[in-house]
Parts: C-alpha cells; structure tokens; sequence
C-alpha cells in the first residue's frame, strides 16, 4: 500500500507521465490491431474483387454503375430517333469549332432506313429584324415538313416573332460579321453547319432581310430539289475586282486560274454544304490573304467549290439582283418602285440553262427590297408571286 502510494506521491509526474504513456502505449496496440484488421478487409476486398472482375469481365463493375446514369438517354439511345429528328432547341451551347466538327458527321450508307423528305433550309443572314416577314409567312404557309428556317442575326438583337409565326425560335446561336470580311463568311458556315445538324435539309438557300420570293413554296422546292447543280454565282473575272484580287501567297493551295468571283447569296445541296463547313485547306489562305480590297465572301466560297467540285455548280445565282445603276451596291426597291412594270422585268425576258436544258425561270428569288415595298409587295403577290 504505502510503497503504492509513496510511488504515488513520489512521482507524481512520472506515474502520470506513465498514464499518458501507459496510453500512448495501449493506444498503438489498438490502433495497430485496426490496422491489421483493415489490411485484412483491403486484401480480402481486392482479392474477391480480382475473381469478380476474372470471371464476370470489367463490365460487370461498370454496369453496376449504369442505372444510376443512363435513365434519362435511355429513350435516345434506344431509337434512331436521335439521328433524325433535328434539334429541338436551335439555341445551343457548342462553339463554333464544335458545331463545325458534329455538322459534318456524315452517313456512308446512301439509302435512307426511314422515309427522308428533303426539305429546303431557308437561312436569313440578317442585322436585325426581318421587315418582309408577313410575306414569307404567306409563302411557308402549309408547306411544313418541306422546309426549315434558321436566323443568324447580329447578337445583341433579340427576335420577338410570336408562338404563331415560322420564325418563332429559329435564331441560331450568333456572332458579329462584318461585310467583305471573313466574319461574314464565318456567319455563313455557322448557318450552314447549323442547317445541317437537321439531316433532311438537302438544299442550304442563303438570303438576306432584303430578300423576297418570287414564285409559290411548290415551285421553288420544286425547282430547288429537282436541280442537278447548285446555284452559285461563279465567274472568272479577268478585271482589277475580280483577278486582281488575287494573292500569290494562296499558292499551292489556290492557282490564279482557280481563281472566281461570285454573289454571295448562294444556294448549295449538302454534299457542298459539308466542304464548305469543313474546309480547313483554303480557309487559312482566304482569311490570311483575301483582306478588303479582296472581299473574301465574294471569292472564297465561289473559288474554293469551283477547285473542289466544278461539275456541280450551275455557275448562276437563284436570286434576281440589280447592278445597272452602278456602283458599289446594288439598287435598293421601296414603295413607289413597286410598280407591275417593275414586276414584269422581274419574271420577263430571263433565259438560261435549267438542268441542261433552256428555260425562262432563272431567278427564284429577288433583292434588294426596302421596308416601304412591304405593302405595295402585299397587293401584288396574289397576281405576281402566285400566293
Ligand atoms: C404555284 O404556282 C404554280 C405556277 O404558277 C401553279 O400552277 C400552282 O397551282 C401553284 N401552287 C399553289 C399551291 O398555289
Ligand atoms: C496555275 O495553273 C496554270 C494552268 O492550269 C498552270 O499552267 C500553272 O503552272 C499553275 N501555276 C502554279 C504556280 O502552279
Ligand atoms: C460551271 O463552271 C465550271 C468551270 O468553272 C464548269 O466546269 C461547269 O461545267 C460549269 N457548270 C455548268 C452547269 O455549266
């Protein structure tokens, strides 16, 4: 007792001393036996784990992962439905680089494993607003499933067509362009590859807020879909504004005798739609070396198809244009130009080559048209525009 408690008093320190280290000493013990037993669970663990994945494959571990993902694709996945039905929301989040990259998935196989109507992709390069939209509106009418719209404005402007009209939530995602300048040409794929993500859109027809039909939906798709060649404005023009323009520096990739011009309201089938949207060879050359006084919209894409797939094009544009005044621009129609004279140059007097073969429908489309044509335009469809 007494030696107990003298070592007691004794070493007050030391006995507690002792305690702590009677604890740190009793601590480890436990601690190592947790340790050991841990071990023993890891190794056990990772041994039933080997056999598992041995016998019942990697998968097994994975699919155990898969409920847990997969519920909400799993309509999607299941169906080709994904494939052909096109995007339900044109506002999407890919950049340019990876819009351009999923435009061009294409299908190798040439038939069709469910019905394809081809439709035309109408696509509105615009500033803003479209001041001839009522008369679109009467010419899509009944006409879905043969057609789709898609917008590229500049990005601050905000669309405000209501729930009713064919260019309710048509906008695609949009970036400033400038005139002449590569921007436009950039607006120009973003449209195309946008297009394209629909895989029922055939024919890509580029147009501006300026823009009017001049035929009925009927004829235009019929036109449009039944062409062998794709309407692209292509000349060779030996002039300071046509090969003068051109830069050696574009060599190998561009020869001067490749060299063209052309209007920039185009209309391509999708097998062009698709060089044009994953062209990296000329892309680089005309960007770099096509700077205003050489406007890269009016040589780039007229030049790069003339190289890439000449038999196909049609040499002509599908929209009627007017130069004969002269100048940097063409005329612009308003109101009081509007007359049935006015209208008669329009649809009278036109030859050329349909499919090999003469006729006297060259244009499908008109510009420039002002505002104040809206109404005089209104009155006259009926008798002239046929709707
Ligand atoms: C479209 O125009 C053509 C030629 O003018 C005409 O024959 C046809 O009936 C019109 N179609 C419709 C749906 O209005
Ligand atoms: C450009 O094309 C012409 C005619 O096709 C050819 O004679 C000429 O050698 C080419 N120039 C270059 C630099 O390749
Ligand atoms: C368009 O011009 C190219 C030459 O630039 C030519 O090969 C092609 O046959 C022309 N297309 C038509 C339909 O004449």
């Amino acid at each position: 007792m007494q030696l107990k408690v003298v070592h007691m008093e004794e070493g007050k320190d030391p006995i507690a001393a002792s305690r702590v280290g009677g604890q740190t000493r009793v601590l480890p013990q436990r601690l190592l036996h947790l340790l050991v037993l841990f071990l023993v669970l890891c190794f056990s663990f990772s041994i039933v784990s080997i056999y598992m994945i041995r016998y019942f494959g990697v998968n097994s571990v994975v699919t155990s992962w898969k409920p847990i993902v997969v519920p909400c694709n799993h309509e999607q996945a299941t169906t080709l439905d994904q494939w052909i039905e096109p995007p339900s929301n044109l506002m999407h989040k890919m950049s340019d680089e990876e819009l351009l990259w999923r435009a061009t998935f294409v299908p190798r196989v040439n038939k069709y494993p469910f019905e394809r109507v081809p439709k035309i992709a109408f696509m509105f390069l615009t500033k803003g607003p479209l001041p001839l939209a009522p008369i679109w509106e009467r010419f899509f009418k009944g006409n879905d499933g043969l057609y789709s719209i898609y917008i590229h404005s500049l990005p601050t402007f905000e669309a405000d067509f209501p729930p009713g009209s064919v260019f309710y939530k048509r906008q695609i995602p949009s970036q400033v362009s400038e005139w002449g300048r590569m921007s436009m040409c950039d607006a120009e794929r973003r449209l195309l590859a946008n297009a394209l993500l629909d895989i029922s859109n055939e024919r890509f027809v580029l147009l501006s807020e300026s823009c009017i039909p001049l035929y009925n939906f009927t004829t235009i798709y019929n036109y449009v879909i039944g062409s062998k060649y794709s309407f692209m404005g292509v000349f060779d023009d030996p002039g300071p504004y046509g090969r003068g323009r051109y830069n050696g520096n574009m060599l190998p990739e561009v020869n001067i005798s490749d060299w063209r011009k052309g209007s920039q309201w185009f209309e391509v089938n999708r097998k062009l739609a698709i060089y044009i949207v994953e062209d990296t060879k000329f892309y680089p050359k005309f960007s770099e070396f096509c700077r205003p006084a050489c406007y890269v919209d009016e040589h780039y894409f007229p030049t790069m198809l003339t190289i890439q797939a000449s038999s196909l094009l049609a040499n002509r544009s599908l929209t009627w244009v007017d130069w004969s005044r002269g100048g940097a621009h063409p005329a612009t129609f308003g109101g009081s130009d509007i007359t049935e004279e006015f209208l008669k140059r329009l649809y009278e007097g036109h030859s050329c080559l349909y499919n090999g073969q003469p006729s006297s429908i060259c244009h499908v489309f008109a510009r420039k048209f002002s505002p104040s044509a809206l109404q005089a335009l209104f009155l006259l469809a009926p008798k002239f525009l046929g709707f």
